[in-house]
């Protein structure tokens, strides 16, 4: 008999509630206790948060946007921000308590699902003694050792949507719509939603861009008799001379600056520029949810089972991942080393210069 935490860490994926139902049901089938615990550790501080999960708990669950055991991304326990009797915040570290608390409520392994800040968490505590297994969770897919992570191939369908969508509207004023989607570091969701949604310009973060390429493609649109233009780009997109766009540090207790502004700044340049009619949309939070994909439900399943198959054989400290194909555990300290960048030999690159689409920076195959 083995007794089971789950937690669900940063921002939510589709996909979550399917590996949670994928450790439960795998478990009890093994006669093994799952516990949840809300809120990312707030179980291990509150017992109120630390909820019994039994197949009948997670019916139907699998195909549910969210996590049915809440999330936070300000709930480092090895940096928390606590108010002290003076009113001011002092930043404590609350992992031995949480230690003890796993301890004492006679855990034997904590599956954790996150993306990198979540499991560099998760390896903090491996490393204290915890026997912990990751499995890796974000829309923006820039965890490292995993091809894929859930999430991402419903936040692709839904910008890839949200684009058709916008063609009809945008040629039907001449207009230039710059759309501004989700990815910190990777600009994997604006070009596998650019290239698949008809994007004349895609600017990812590993393309600094040039508002003059971005808008030369617009202006040989209308010399090919297309008066109208669709730019997709990342949160994270800098331009040529290393300008971000951030909103600051966000709430109390965040580890990173909220990021956002960049689809406004670049319409208005390409106001500036062109003189078009031009006008931004940020999708934001709308990545995130909703139901998952059938490709995201089947990789959060798998995750969640192979999981399970790796507190069996006691494999702590490893996060699952995918493979060619296939599951394999990697450390989990390698999954955090650095985040997964966009490869610029990939050719999905080569297919979107190949096709038309601008990105940023000069295309030396540029039509005449
Ligand atoms: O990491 C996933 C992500 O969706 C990023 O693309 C985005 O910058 C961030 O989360 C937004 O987080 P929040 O929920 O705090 O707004």
């Amino acid at each position: 008999m083995k007794k089971i935490v789950i937690s669900t860490g940063g921002g939510d994926a589709p996909g979550l509630n399917a590996v949670i139902y994928a450790v439960v049901h795998a478990s009890a089938r093994k006669g093994w206790e799952v516990y949840g615990s809300r809120n990312g550790y707030g179980g291990f501080l509150d017992i109120d948060d630390m909820v019994r999960l039994t197949p009948r708990d997670v019916e139907g669950i699998y195909s549910t946007g969210g996590t049915i055991l809440g999330s936070t991304n300000k709930g480092n326990p090895f940096s928390k921000p606590v108010e002290n009797l003076a009113g001011e915040i002092q930043i404590v570290d609350i992992s031995d308590k949480i230690l003890r608390n796993f301890n004492r409520m006679g855990f034997d392994c904590h599956i954790a699902i996150g993306g990198d800040g979540s499991l560099d968490i998760a390896h903090r505590f491996a490393e204290k003694g915890m026997p912990v297994i990751g499995v890796p969770k974000t829309i923006d897919n820039d965890l490292n050792q995993t091809s894929r992570t859930f999430g991402f191939d419903t936040a692709v369908a839904t910008a890839t949507e949200a684009l058709d969508k916008l063609h009809s509207t945008a040629k039907s004023h001449n207009r230039v719509l710059v759309v501004e989607v989700m990815g910190r570091e990777s600009g994997w969701i604006a070009l596998y939603s650019g290239i698949s949604g008809g994007a004349d310009v895609i600017l990812l973060p590993e393309i600094p861009f040039d508002m003059h390429e971005v808008c030369n493609k617009i202006s040989d649109n209308e010399l090919h008799d297309k008066n109208y233009s669709i730019v997709v780009v990342a949160e994270g997109a800098v331009t040529k001379d290393g300008r971000s766009f951030n909103k600051g540090m966000g709430e109390l207790g965040r580890d990173e600056v909220v990021l956002g502004g960049v689809g406004e700044w670049v319409a208005s340049e390409i106001r500036k520029i062109t003189e078009k009619d031009t006008r931004s949309l940020v999708l934001g939070h709308l990545q995130r949810g909703g139901s998952p994909t059938t490709f995201d439900r089947l990789l959060a399943l798998r995750f969640g089972t192979a999981a399970v198959r790796l507190v069996e054989n006691k494999v702590f400290d490893h996060m699952v991942a995918l493979k060619d194909s296939t599951m394999i555990s990697v450390p989990i300290v390698e999954a955090i080393k650095a985040r997964k960048k966009v490869d610029l030999s990939n050719d999905k690159i080569m297919t979107a210069r190949e096709i038309g689409i601008c990105l940023g920076d000069k295309d030396e195959g540029q039509e005449v």
